[in-house]
């Protein structure tokens, strides 16, 4: 299903029922028996969906006894992150001692590798919930990480003051968003993610004693190291550059970003060069010295690394997702 540009100018409607794209998916579904291969809107509702790419986002309609009435299950969590919006009805999140539950306007945040487990509160009649699957942006990591966190999920309450409806609109558009298919669109839909994070984040960092400031000089190094992301700046440059010892520079920056800074350099060269693999035909070999890699073959297993996928294979899945292909289906979910 494809939307133009012109959609994004709609203000959303906040009751979900009454969103097109919604009454879409639950018409679909009253239509099946089984999960569909060849429509990623309805098959990442199922299980055994292969979330491989770098964002995927949907509404998943759980109403008492129908199709998608089952507890999301994944032991291992998935390879990339999950935000979660209820949108209505109430969720269950884990069984146990670590239970929780989540009401419209609550958000979850479920980093890669974390165990999934939830579905409907069995006393609510239904549970919607909006969600996005994502790759980070490597600076976006002191947003992904809230105050109240339980098993490794971390949950912001909605506040009130309107913000979930806010949140709401800024879901339906990085959905909207993410299934159009000229390359800048999925930009758009992580410009509206990263709106999200941030929001979330301020929202946190409010009800927290102490907010957290990022350090001047570890935010001047992070400039120097972007403006130069081609060059070879040394540690030691950097740490120049922002009058610190190199060793002093080290010890901030793991403390305030959560990496160690050629770590992260590598982190912002791989979302550069993604960035340049979708939306331009450079052969890989001068691309990555445009990012800052003389070497190919390093550059290629920096990428890998990070990406968990060739520069090649990452340019031509990306290609099949702009063009809107379905993915495989696989049983390793
Ligand atoms: C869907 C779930 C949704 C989210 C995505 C990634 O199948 O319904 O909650 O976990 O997968």
């Amino acid at each position: 299903m494809q939307h133009s540009a012109r959609d994004m100018d709609d203000h959303p409607t906040i009751d979900p029922k009454q969103d097109p794209q919604v009454r879409r998916i639950i018409r679909k579904l009253a239509f099946i028996s089984e999960p569909p291969k060849n429509d990623t809107q309805v098959a990442s509702l199922f299980p055994g969906f292969n979330f491989d790419v770098r964002l995927v986002a949907g509404i998943t309609p759980i109403e008492r006894g129908g199709l998608l009435d089952f507890f999301i299950d994944r032991p291992e969590g998935l390879n990339g992150w999950i935000i979660n919006l209820t949108v209505d009805g109430v969720g269950q999140v884990f069984d146990g001692e670590n239970e929780f539950t989540v009401s419209p306007g609550d958000l979850l945040l479920i980093p890669a590798g974390v165990r999934h487990y939830y579905g409907r509160h069995p006393d609510s009649p239904k549970w919607w919930h909006r969600w996005i699957y994502f790759q980070p942006r490597a600076f976006w990591k002191p947003w992904l990480s809230w105050e109240r966190e339980t098993g490794g999920v971390f949950l912001l309450p909605d506040g009130g003051e309107g913000s979930s409806s806010e949140f709401f609109r800024l879901f339906v558009e990085v959905e909207k968003w993410s299934v159009l298919d000229d390359p800048l669109s999925i930009d758009l839909a992580f410009n509206r993610l990263e709106h999200i994070l941030l929001s979330a984040a301020r929202i946190d960092q409010a009800t927290k004693a102490v907010p957290i400031n990022m350090d001047e000089r570890v935010l001047a190094a992070c400039n120097l190291i972007t403006e130069n992301l081609h060059k070879p700046l040394t540690v030691a440059q950097i740490a120049d550059h922002v009058c610190l010892s190199p060793s002093r520079l080290s010890h901030l920056f793991r403390s305030y970003v959560g990496t160690g800074l050629l770590q992260w350099r590598d982190a912002q060269r791989v979302q550069y060069a993604m960035q340049m693999l979708r939306i331009t035909n450079e052969p890989i070999k001068s691309l990555s010295v445009m990012v800052g890699y003389e070497d190919p073959l390093y550059f290629s297993r920096v990428f890998r690394r990070h990406a968990g996928m060739s520069p090649r294979t990452f340019r031509e899945r990306s290609m099949r997702v702009t063009s809107n292909e379905p993915d495989e289906m696989t049983a390793d979910n």
